[in-house]
């Protein structure tokens, strides 16, 4: 078995982080959002993994993941020309895929709970296709699976009137004949070829089409709303060690650490609140400052005389002296910001297109 993991695309959703950082390097809880899919394809046995990437994204993801020893797994790297649609990326990887079945595990999904109980189910449901399902609140938003003595009879996508709350996430495991409803299905009015139609013509054409459920958690960090809910999960994961907090950098006597914290190797806590969920990165220093719970610091910043939570941080940012706690916030690497000294207090922003900033 081999698994396809995607890392093309456009990111659009997620400028302007992903103007100048690839969505799937983006860090959830202070890791590479993509490993969280190399993992799970991982501890499911598959050490055959095809990453998907595209002429903007392949030299980055290739020089972050390398060829997969790190894991004891090889990784192979497959260009898709353009972002053409799944269904597209698929077609493009059959000549690493060949007559194997494989998982295509879309490398912005994170789910907790691992995926090998959804490998053991193809292959004990013997299915074509077997798609994971998770049970949501909102399924007009999603494509919504019909299902019938555990089988899947039809996808809907974004319907108005849901007849189940299952939306299909981006786990699937195909066999081959996936390649045949590639090759038969059309580019859709977006002008892609849409791997939900590709799915149609397996339920449409008698193939078995079974499902799982997420028993765990799972989420498509599309959006930056999606990528801090993400990474408050990921943090809730943490282990907390009877110990107390795991601090491999230095704390003073005068900080307080609270919960699950996480203290990479390198950083400095100097008289600052932490309340877990939380990780501060390697090399950060959290000076005289509250870092709340679900934040996720990365490296080399410093948080200077602030106050910030459910906020992830990317590599060396500088927050000093702000007077509103800030909070829901994604910030991009090296980010200044900062209180202005002088009067009049006037607000005063350089920023990269398609920033977004709120004031309150
Ligand atoms: P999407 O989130 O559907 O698309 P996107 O990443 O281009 O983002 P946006 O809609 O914000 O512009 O993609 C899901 C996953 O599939 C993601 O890992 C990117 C990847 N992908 C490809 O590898 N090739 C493609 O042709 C497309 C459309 C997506």
């Amino acid at each position: 078995m081999k698994a396809l993991i995607t890392a093309g695309g456009r990111g659009t959703r997620l400028r302007p982080i992903t103007h100048t950082e690839n969505k799937h390097l983006i860090p959830i809880a202070n890791k590479p959002m993509i490993h969280y899919a190399i993992e799970a394809v991982i501890s499911a046995g598959i050490c055959e993994i095809g990453v998907v990437v595209n002429p903007e994204t392949e030299k980055e993801i290739k020089t972050a993941l390398g060829d997969g020893r790190r894991w004891g797994a090889h990784i192979s790297y497959i260009l898709q020309e353009k972002p053409a649609g799944l269904a597209h990326a698929v077609q493009s990887a059959q000549d690493f895929i060949k007559k194997d079945p494989f998982v295509f595990y879309l490398g912005d999904n994170v789910i907790v709970g691992g995926i090998q109980q959804f490998v053991k189910a193809f292959h004990d449901s013997r299915s074509n296709g077997h798609f994971v399902l998770s049970r949501v609140k909102d399924p007009q938003r999603f494509g919504v699976a019909e299902l019938k003595d555990g089988r899947i009879i039809g996808i809907k996508e974004k319907p108005r009137k849901p007849k189940t709350p299952f939306a299909v996430t981006g786990i699937y495991i195909y066999d081959e004949h996936i390649f045949e409803a590639i090759r038969v299905i059309k580019p859709s009015r977006r002008g892609e070829l849409e791997i939900s139609d590709a799915n149609q013509y397996l339920i449409e054409h008698g193939f078995t089409v079974t499902y799982s459920e997420v028993t765990g958690w799972w989420k498509d960090t599309g959006q930056p709303e999606d990528l801090l809910e993400a990474n408050r999960f990921v943090l809730d994961q943490i282990v907390e060690s009877p110990s107390g907090p795991t601090v491999l950098g230095m704390v003073d006597a005068k900080s307080d650490l609270r919960g699950k914290v996480i203290i990479e190797k390198g950083a400095k806590i100097i008289h600052s609140q932490i309340r877990g969920p939380a990780i501060i990165g390697k090399g950060t220093i959290i000076d005289h400052s509250y870092i709340g719970p679900y934040t996720a610091v990365s490296e080399d910043c410093v948080i200077r005389n602030s106050e910030l939570e459910y906020s992830i941080i990317l590599e060396r940012c500088r927050i000093t002296d702000i007077d509103v706690r800030i909070e829901k916030s994604l910030l991009g690497r090296e980010v200044v910001l900062y209180q202005g000294k002088i009067r009049p207090r006037t607000q005063k922003f350089i920023t990269g297109d398609q920033s977004q900033i709120e004031l309150s």
